[in-house]
């Protein structure tokens, strides 16, 4: 039998495919107030704003290409049983070929009815996949409700967090790729790795968290993949 290897990771793995991660310097949250653009509060108060700003990232995303990083992860399919459950909202491990891929903070490229202030709930058949396409005020779902990012805001709950802790908990080896551990719940998902898993963690910055099954391949994730690769 394959052995299990689930990957986790974040948006650094797209940042050597032109995407700026969020925390570095430089990055969006630099650029935009994530109250405004990315919070649940920020949907109720200008929806507008919002729309706009996944417009943009949705029209970036049309032309970007995974890197080695994406591509190496997509190949460790032919020997290994792998899940990828990622925080990114792009869709580069798709393009890379990777098959099974757990989107924790929604995808991009789709879109769906938004419910109440209080309900965020959803059902998979309400999901809509608009491509790169805009959306704006006033397009509608076929209930007549407004369009909403089909992302996780802030302020809102992770609803695939259930299955990653299941994944996480059944993996041989567990390799986390360019995030922060910064956000939760997806941070607190490698406590969840089996004692006898190998963790690595591929990450040009010094980690913030401390767990002695952890091996720091500090650098990029093109070369951060390769080292991994050679460690197998
Ligand atoms: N290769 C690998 N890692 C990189 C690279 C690179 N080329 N460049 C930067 N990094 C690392 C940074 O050192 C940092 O640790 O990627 C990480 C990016 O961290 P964040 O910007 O905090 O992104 P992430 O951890 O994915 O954020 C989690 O926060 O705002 C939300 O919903 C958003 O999913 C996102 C979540």
């Amino acid at each position: 039998m394959k052995k299990r290897i689930v990957v986790l990771t974040g948006a650094g793995v797209s940042a050597e495919s032109g995407f700026a991660t969020f925390r570095d310097s430089g990055g969006l949250w630099e650029q935009y107030n994530v109250e405004d653009v990315a919070s649940h509060d920020g949907w109720l108060r200008n929806p507008g704003l919002v729309l706009d700003f996944y417009n943009a990232r949705r029209a970036q995303l049309k032309d970007a290409k995974p890197n080695a990083a994406h591509l190496a992860i997509a190949g460790l399919e032919k020997d290994y049983d792998v899940d990828v459950i990622t925080q990114n909202v792009d869709n580069l491990h798709e393009k890379a070929g990777s098959t099974r891929v757990l989107h924790l903070h929604g995808e991009l490229t789709k879109v769906r009815p938004e419910k109440g202030i209080y309900d965020i709930s959803f059902q998979e058949d309400e999901v809509i996949d608009v491509g790169y396409e805009e959306v704006k005020l006033g397009d509608l779902a076929p209930n007549g409700r407004q369009l909403r990012p089909h992302i996780v805001f802030f302020g809102e709950s992770v609803p695939a967090i259930e299955k990653a802790i299941d994944m996480v908990s059944r993996a041989d080896i567990l390799l986390i790729v360019g995030t922060s551990l910064q956000v939760y719940p997806a941070a607190g998902l490698y406590r969840y790795a089996p004692a006898s898993a190998p963790i690595y963690l591929i990450d040009p910055a010094d980690v913030s968290v401390y767990d002695r099954r952890i091996t720091h391949i500090k650098a990029v994730a093109t070369a951060g993949m390769q080292k991994f690769l050679e460690l197998l």
